[in-house]
This record gives C-alpha cells, structure tokens and sequence, in this order.
C-alpha cells in the first residue's frame, strides 16, 4: 500500500542525511570533501578532525541505517521483516546517493553496519569482529570494510536463509563498489593507513 512507498521515501531521506559534511561545516567551517580521500565518512573525519569527531560522525551515520530498518517496525507494517531489509538498502544506496550532495555520497560503511544490527545482531558482531581482526593486521579502514563484510557473506552462506545470505552479497558488492578509489590505491600500494595516537589527525 501507500505505507510501503512512504517508508521507502523516508529511509532514503534519513540515509542521505551526510553526518560528515554537516559536521566538517559545523565545527571547522572546511568541508571534509576538500580534504584527505575527499569521502565523508568516520575515517575521514576522523584524518581531518581527529579521533572524537570521526566518532560523532559514525554514530550520525550508523543511526540512520539503523532508524531506516526499524521504521517497517515501528510503523507495524505488514511483512515488517521482509520490508526492512528494503528500507535497510535504500539507506545504504541513499547515503552514497544523498539527495543533499547532488547525489553523490559516501561508501556506506557504518549505515550498512547498523542496518545489519537492526536485522540481526549476530550479523554486526561477526561483521565487527573481521574487520576489527583485519584493521589490527592492516591498519587499512577501507580494506578492513570490504573485508568485514565479505567476511561475513561467507561466514553465514550455509547457516541461514539463501534470502539473507543474497541480501549480504549485495550490500558487501554494493560497499565494495563504493571503495573503487581505494582498491585502485591498494593495488598500487598508496592507500592511506592509520596512525598511532588515538587524537592524532592524519
Ligand atoms: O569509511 C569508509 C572507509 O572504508 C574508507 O574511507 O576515507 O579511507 O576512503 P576512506
């Protein structure tokens, strides 16, 4: 029903809400996409304004993943499950096709995240811990991303439904596309890696 076209309206509104631009505005009258890799997102932020304020913008972006799969809940309505997983993708292609940036956006990482807690916890811990694992071994943000996330399609393939195991290998392919800019610096061994110094900005 109309419901159904209201809440896909409203998920992609609140994905395309970009934390880090906003914030990079607010708080040092730069924009963080003159700056660093140019993305707008945690690690970013987190070069430009140190460790705090690349925080701030995790929690601001990860939310909004989270409010868009639990909306179809909230609202009671019919087929909420199936439904979320829906408004849960149109967040993550609308924080990378944010209506507010012209459509352009960001790679989608913490909205993804929060979508997959909002469907599953046990999806977010799994996906949290490879890329923690692989940010230890690497210090690489963008490789410990794709990483985490195709950790994680491979880790449930045959524990759960062919549904959801499909839902992740789009949103892993999905975030990996984003990261296009960083797989070429990768494969050219010029991506950036983070430093030592939890305040330090890089
Ligand atoms: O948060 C996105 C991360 O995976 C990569 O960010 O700024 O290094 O392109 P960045």
């Amino acid at each position: 029903g109309i419901h159904f076209y209201i809440v896909c309206f409203l998920a992609y509104i609140i994905g395309s809400i970009p934390t880090g631009v906003l914030l990079s505005r607010a708080i040092s009258h730069r924009d963080v996409r003159q700056f660093g890799s140019g993305n707008i997102g945690t690690t970013n932020m987190t070069r430009m304004l140190g460790l705090p304020v690349g925080l701030l913008t995790l929690v601001g972006d990860a939310f909004e993943g989270y409010v868009a799969a639990t909306l179809p809940f909230w609202l009671q309505l019919p087929h909420a499950p199936l439904v979320s997983l829906i408004t849960g993708l149109i967040a993550i292609v609308g924080h990378a096709f944010s209506c507010f940036l012209k459509f352009k956006g960001g790679k989608s990482v913490a909205t993804t995240a929060e979508v997959l807690l909002a469907i599953d916890p046990k999806l977010l811990l799994l996906a949290l811990a490879i890329f923690l694992v692989t940010l230890a071994i690497t210090s690489t943000v963008s490789l410990a991303s794709i990483i985490g996330l195709w950790g994680t399609t491979i880790a449930i393939a045959f524990m759960t439904t062919p549904l959801l195991v499909g839902y992740m290998a789009v949103v892993s392919a999905f975030v990996t596309a984003r990261h296009w800019p960083n797989i070429n610096r990768l494969l050219t061994h010029s991506e950036r890696t983070i430093p030592y110094g939890l305040f330090a900005t890089w």
